[in-house]
């Protein structure tokens, strides 16, 4: 996900967020430090660093927000301390290693594209072996939700009668769609419970699972599982963004069921959430239960974000190992531009030739002059 600069914003105005992070850099960095910040954003956890007396900061951003960062870096005094990277913090290759690693790469949850095989690959190639990794735990909750209204926004649409047309095919698409929700803490119908922990300084599997069950003490009714994270960022430095405490930056997370649950009182709901590392992303399957007081299984729900989407299956399916790939008309002209350029050609000749070689691709010549412009800017 590529975040604008409101939403850069947010994160930086997000106190509680931004105060505990400032905090564990006064904890960790000391003058003469080398700190890498990993997915830096606009740069304001590296300018702290630099301001504590960080010897080297490392700005690694994939984003275009690093030129923020750049210009902030400048405007405070900080250029000579400072290196930036653009791209991902897996791909930088660290000449020196850090005394501190700081990020904040998650999303909604912490299992984010590949937030936590960066977590692994930062703490094994670019810290010291008694360096300070931020965050150093996090810790999932999740409960039971009932909200009717939500429940009805996934599935209604795809009922809705006096079209009189068949809309059903959309339903199992959006019964497996998950997505950031706020939910008030009425809402919550069970307590939470913590079902994964994550410990950035040991943690070597990106493959993240776990199970959680309730007894029931009333009559419960459910419509899917709220999930969101508690952080550690270093001992006794942390935040919640549990939906009791009206946090909204990170939101929470809403796992719907496809089918209404009805519990009683002394039944037994178990859930487990599974978060599986798919090509730089994560395919998330839910999973409820209900057992009866002798242990037998009345009601069961599983779920996939695969389904949500065929476009997701497809994609996955194109990127297995032992696929045989063929481009695309838009990956053919893409190698001709590429080509193009490492001969030597100039933008605008590379443009002209592929509008005649394209015709139907363009508006016009300089609609292919300004489309090889951008690889100018992406690759060279
Ligand atoms: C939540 S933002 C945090 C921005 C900034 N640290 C702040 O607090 O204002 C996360 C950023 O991490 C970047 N990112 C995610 N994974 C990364 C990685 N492995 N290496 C470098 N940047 C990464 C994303 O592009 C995104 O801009």
């Amino acid at each position: 996900m590529t975040y604008s600069i409101f939403a850069f914003g947010r994160m930086i105005d997000d106190r509680e967020r931004t105060e505990s992070y400032v905090k564990a850099l006064q904890a960790s960095v000391r003058p003469g430090s080398v700190v890498v910040d990993i997915g830096a954003g606009t740069g304001v956890f590296s300018l702290v660093a630099c301001q504590l007396g960080a010897r080297k900061v490392v700005v690694i951003e994939p984003n275009e927000a690093i030129q923020v960062a750049r210009e902030s870096v400048n405007a405070n005094g900080f250029s000579d301390q400072v290196e930036f990277v653009q791209d991902l913090s897996t791909v930088y290759a660290s000449v020196e290693k850090a005394d501190v690693v700081v990020a904040d790469i998650r999303g909604v949850l912490p299992m984010h594209q590949t937030s936590i095989n960066s977590m692994i690959d930062a703490r094994e190639r670019l810290l010291k072996p008694k360096g300070t990794l931020i965050p150093g735990h996090d810790s999932l909750w999740a409960t039971l939700v009932q909200h009717e209204s939500i429940h009805k926004q996934h599935i209604s649409p795809w009922h809705w009668e006096p079209l009189g047309l068949n809309l059903k095919a959309g339903r199992p698409y959006a019964c497996n769609h998950m997505r950031k929700e706020q939910f008030q803490p009425k809402q919550l119908v069970v307590e939470a419970q913590c079902w994964a922990e994550l410990d950035y300084r040991t943690i070597v599997e990106a493959n993240i699972k776990g199970s959680i069950s309730w007894t029931l003490s009333e009559n419960i009714q459910t419509h899917g599982i709220a999930a969101w994270f508690d952080t550690e960022l270093l001992p006794g430095i942390g935040y919640s963004n549990a939906p009791q405490t009206g946090r909204e930056l990170y939101g929470t997370m809403y796992f719907p069921f496809d089918e209404v649950i009805n519990a009683q009182k002394g039944q037994r709901i178990q859930v487990s959430i599974q978060a599986k590392p798919v090509n730089h992303d994560y395919v998330w399957i839910w999973e409820a239960a209900v057992f009866s007081e002798d242990g037998t299984r009345i009601q069961r729900v599983k779920q996939s974000s695969l389904f949500s989407s065929s476009i997701h299956a497809q994609r996955i399916q194109k990127v297995q190992d032992q696929q045989v790939t063929a481009l695309s008309p838009e990956g053919l002209l893409a190698l001709d531009i590429l080509e193009q350029m490492r001969s030597g050609l100039t933008i605008l000749n590379i443009g002209r030739a592929v509008y005649k070689a394209y015709p139907d691709r363009f508006n016009d010549e300089e609609d292919a002059v300004h489309f090889v412009a951008g690889y100018a800017l992406k690759y060279t």
